[in-house]
């Protein structure tokens, strides 16, 4: 064991090293023999390295050599050449070389793997998850990790070089009433009370701003119990950062060279600055969404204005209603598409709630429309008009409350976007979506709710209206979105206690309410509060877009499933009834 005492990884081995002599350690990846010689590939994170047993060079690595098998834990001592020049695999980062044994050492032996470790092999998620140590060993997933690592690693440098301190807030916090559902804690020495863990450190770095220290971070774990889809986890990573005495345009800045920082050293991307910013409204009424994927066009085109006295009831009655009438003209698709994936499209929309998709197809003699009945040839033209129909083109509309109308086309521009291939894959748009409402009203609560959260200020000049049009009251409040995902949200903070209680009571909550809920923070800022702000990048889905994958599941070490369960160690798992009784818990299960 001492004299194998690795002098180099696998994946570092290079001509500059020829005439070397080297000790590797690693798994085997492959085994060929080919009579007097073993070829042996040898992997460690770094990557592969040929390895050659050559019986005349040392027999008894030879033999070793001849029992390897996948997965083997080796270590080899032997010398470092140059291959033949028909030899040299350009594939592989070390293949102008190879190492001659003189010795192999085995320090562990493997059963065959459940999955290959390689990538581009065709496992089932479920397996992969299940055997999540074998899977991280495919070299894709090493380079999440490592990505991960190197982009966390950037975060703390660039901050700490910008005067932020990094501080831990407590995992066992309080309950609170707002945002997704929390994971519950039990405590055992406070029989019947529950701490939750953090869905964010939110209260905490507020506090900490109230403390005086000016600029915090965290890489922060959040915990939400909520569904899960391809960008969300139910634990998950929030690069947290709050500032004081700043405005949105401080924050917008430190994070634009944050993001900028990250891509150079990581991609050698040089991103173009300042990013784009769009208001909500406009969001909304050009893309149909809050976090707009720019990188391709097709946006909403309003035409309420020439079909509100149509004819046709769906169109008129909307618009009598206050309802919205917008559509997408899909380019050449009104060519390209047959009338069963027009109808597919129909479909589609349903999902969004929307209740039909009228669709005009564009030609040199006019037009095709099921709906061309029930409008004039001039509604048609207009429409056509606005919409830059062309012929060969496809518009496709949809009449409904404003939200339907600006989720169903919205959806379905990015259904189109992906199918029609529109998307520029290598591109980064970053956009700054801005004056976002303070409010919506929520229809099961019977309320309004937040729709950042409760300690966002609201616009200045809106805050008139807090009682007489909640909805209205634009917030203090900017979302950092890439490529159609919303990577990031935060506010400038209400710091004073009497707004912050008017903020309460405008969501429904009774004093007694927002007392025991948040007393320590409103009392916490009447002995001083700064003007403060902030916003958290979740971490996962930034590493995700960096390395290119779809799924956050991706760049996490050990993801959960869906059903936001571990397959690996069976997580969550029954409790057994001492446990159970020591924390006070009975089970009322049906
Ligand atoms: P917010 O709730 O918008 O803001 O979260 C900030 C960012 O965290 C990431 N994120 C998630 N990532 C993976 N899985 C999830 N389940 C998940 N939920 C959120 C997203 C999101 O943009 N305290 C505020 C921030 C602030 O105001 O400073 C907050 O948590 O990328
Ligand atoms: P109908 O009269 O319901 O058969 O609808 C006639 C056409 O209008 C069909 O192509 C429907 O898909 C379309 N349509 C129905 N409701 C809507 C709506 N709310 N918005 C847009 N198109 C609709």
């Amino acid at each position: 064991m001492q004299e194998l005492k690795r002098t180099h990884m696998c994946g570092q081995l290079s001509a500059r090293d020829s005439g070397e002599r080297v000790v590797v350690t690693g798994w085997v990846q492959r085994r060929r023999d080919l009579g007097g010689l073993i070829f042996l590939d040898i992997r460690d994170r770094t990557g592969i390295i040929q390895v050659v047993a050559d019986g005349e060079v040392s027999k008894e690595a030879f033999e070793t050599a001849g029992t390897l098998r996948s997965e083997f834990v080796v270590g080899i001592k032997g010398t470092v050449v140059m291959r033949k020049a028909d030899a040299v695999n350009p594939k592989l980062k070390t293949g102008e070389v190879e190492v001659i044994a003189e010795a192999i050492e085995i320090f562990s032996r493997a059963q065959t793997p459940p999955i290959y470790i390689e990538d581009n092999s065709h496992v089932t998620e479920a397996l992969r998850l299940k055997y999540r140590y074998l899977d991280l060993r495919r070299p894709s997933m090493q380079e999440s990790l490592m990505l991960r690592h190197r982009v966390t690693m950037n975060v703390r440098r660039f901050l700490d070089q910008n005067g932020f301190l990094e501080i831990e807030t407590p995992m066992l916090t309080k309950p609170t009433p707002e945002g997704a559902r929390d994971y519950l804690v039990p405590s055992r020495v406070n029989p019947g009370s529950f701490f939750a863990l953090p869905q964010s450190p939110q209260l905490f770095k507020q506090l900490l701003m109230a403390s005086g220290v000016d600029k915090y971070f965290q890489i922060a774990r959040c915990f939400r119990d909520e569904d899960l889809r391809a960008d969300r986890q139910p634990e998950f990573t929030q690069i947290d950062i709050e500032m004081s005495f700043v405005d949105m345009e401080d924050i917008i800045s430190l994070n634009e060279r944050l993001m900028a920082n990250i891509f150079e050293e990581n991609l050698g991307v040089k991103l173009k600055m300042p990013f784009k910013r769009m208001t909500y409204k406009q969001a909304m009424e050009d893309y149909g969404s809050d976090k707009p994927d720019t990188r391709f066009e097709m946006k909403l085109v309003c035409i309420k204005d020439i079909v509100a006295g149509s004819g046709f009831r769906v169109f008129s009655d909307t618009a009598g209603k206050g309802g919205d009438i917008r559509g997408i003209n899909a380019k050449g698709c009104g060519d390209s598409l047959s009338r069963r994936e027009i109808d597919a499209l129909v479909e589609y929309v349903k999902q969004f709630g929307a209740k039909g998709l009228a669709w005009i197809v564009v030609t040199a003699e006019g037009v095709k429309s099921p709906i061309a009945k029930f409008v004039t040839s001039e509604e048609t033209d207009a429409i056509v008009e606005r919409m830059d129909g062309k012929p060969g083109d496809l518009l496709l509309i949809v009449a409904d409350r404003p939200g339907v109308v600006f989720d169903s086309l919205g959806g379905l521009r990015l259904h189109l976007g992906r199918k029609l291939d529109l998307i520029d894959k290598d591109a980064f748009n970053f956009l700054w979506v801005t004056h976002f409402p303070l409010l919506e009203y929520d229809d099961e609560a019977g309320r309004y709710v937040a729709v950042h959260h409760p300690f966002t200020s609201p616009v200045s000049e809106d805050i008139q209206l807090l009682d007489s049009h909640p909805e209205r009251v634009r917030a203090n409040a900017y979302d950092l979105v890439l490529n159609g995902m919303e990577l990031g949200g935060g506010s400038i903070r209400i710091h004073d206690t009497i707004m912050q209680q008017k903020m309460f009571e405008v969501l429904g909550f009774t004093k007694q309410k927002a007392e025991e809920k948040f007393g320590f923070m409103l009392e916490a800022f009447k002995y001083g509060a700064p003007p403060h702000g902030g916003i958290a990048l979740g971490l996962d889905r930034l590493v995700m877009l960096v390395a290119g994958k779809e799924n956050i599941r991706d760049v996490i070490a050990f993801p959960k499933t869906q059903n936001a369960a571990c397959l690996m160690t069976g997580a969550p798992a029954e409790a057994d009834g001492e446990q159970l009784k020591e924390i006070h818990i009975k089970l009322d299960l049906e």
